[in-house]
């Protein structure tokens, strides 16, 4: 009976100790290399770095696999992440990856410019039949949160998600779906959308 107690408080400690380190250090490949750039936790204050924090385990997996390879080609890609994700093993990958999706992601502030916002809003929801474009919500989902390869887009910087759109259009940035999605969409579509998810 003695046995079963201890073996149980023993369980406890190394699960609860388990759980605060989880909690408590980000892995030494984070703070010591990624949130130079893209700030702790994922949390970026700059527009050049994508937040990642809360994306999708997936995704992040899918793009440091294609930044490594070099099918991300676009030119903030090439300069900052070709690089980095060079010499990272697939295990790094999948780790580093799960890390920031387990992150709290930021929610975005209120837009300056809420009739812009309400315009993106309705192309997110309802997409643009004239110009072919398609409602994002029905993949993106309803919060804009993503789910598994196709990422979330709730509080991203504004700017860094134009430059993401202008790129799958002139595709710089390879991606046979967004090519599709954003081929005749205007800058004015871009500038509304971007201001709306930003916000979210
Ligand atoms: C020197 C700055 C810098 C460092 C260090 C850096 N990044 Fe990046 N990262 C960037 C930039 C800039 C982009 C945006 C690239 C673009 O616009 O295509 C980016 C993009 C990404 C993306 C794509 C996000 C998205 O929404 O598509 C992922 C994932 C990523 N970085 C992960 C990492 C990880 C993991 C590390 C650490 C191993 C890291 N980065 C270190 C600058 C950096
Ligand atoms: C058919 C599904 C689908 C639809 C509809 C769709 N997307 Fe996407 N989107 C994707 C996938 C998949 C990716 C990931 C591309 C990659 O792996 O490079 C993506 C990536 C993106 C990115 C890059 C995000 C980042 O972190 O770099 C942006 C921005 C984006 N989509 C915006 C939109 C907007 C705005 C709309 C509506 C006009 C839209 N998408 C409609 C599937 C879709």
């Amino acid at each position: 009976m003695k046995k079963v107690f201890l073996a149980a408080v023993g369980l406890a400690t190394v699960l609860a100790h388990a759980a605060s380190a989880a909690t408590e250090s980000p892995p030494k490949l984070a703070r010591e290399v990624c949130s130079k750039c893209h700030g702790p936790e994922g949390i970026s204050q700059s527009p050049l770095f994508p937040r990642l924090a809360g994306q999708q385990a997936e995704y992040l997996d899918q793009q440091l696999h294609q930044f490594r390879d070099r099918s991300r080609g676009d030119p903030h890609a090439q300069a900052y992440m070709w690089g980095v994700a060079g010499p990272l093993t697939d295990a790094q990958i999948k780790s580093i990856s799960e890390y920031y999706a387990s992150r709290k992601p930021v929610h975005g502030a209120a837009p300056s410019d809420p009739a812009l916002a309400a315009k993106g809003k309705e192309i997110f929801f309802n997409g643009l039949e004239a110009r072919n474009v398609p409602a994002c919500a029905g993949c993106h989902g309803e919060q804009a949160e993503g789910q598994g390869a196709i990422p979330r887009l709730a509080g991203q910087h504004a700017d860094y998600l134009y430059r993401q759109l202008r790129d799958f259009r002139s595709e710089l940035r390879e991606n046979e779906t967004m090519h599709a999605n954003v081929q005749s969409m205007t800058d004015d579509d871009a500038a509304a959308l971007t201001e709306y998810l930003a916000s979210q």
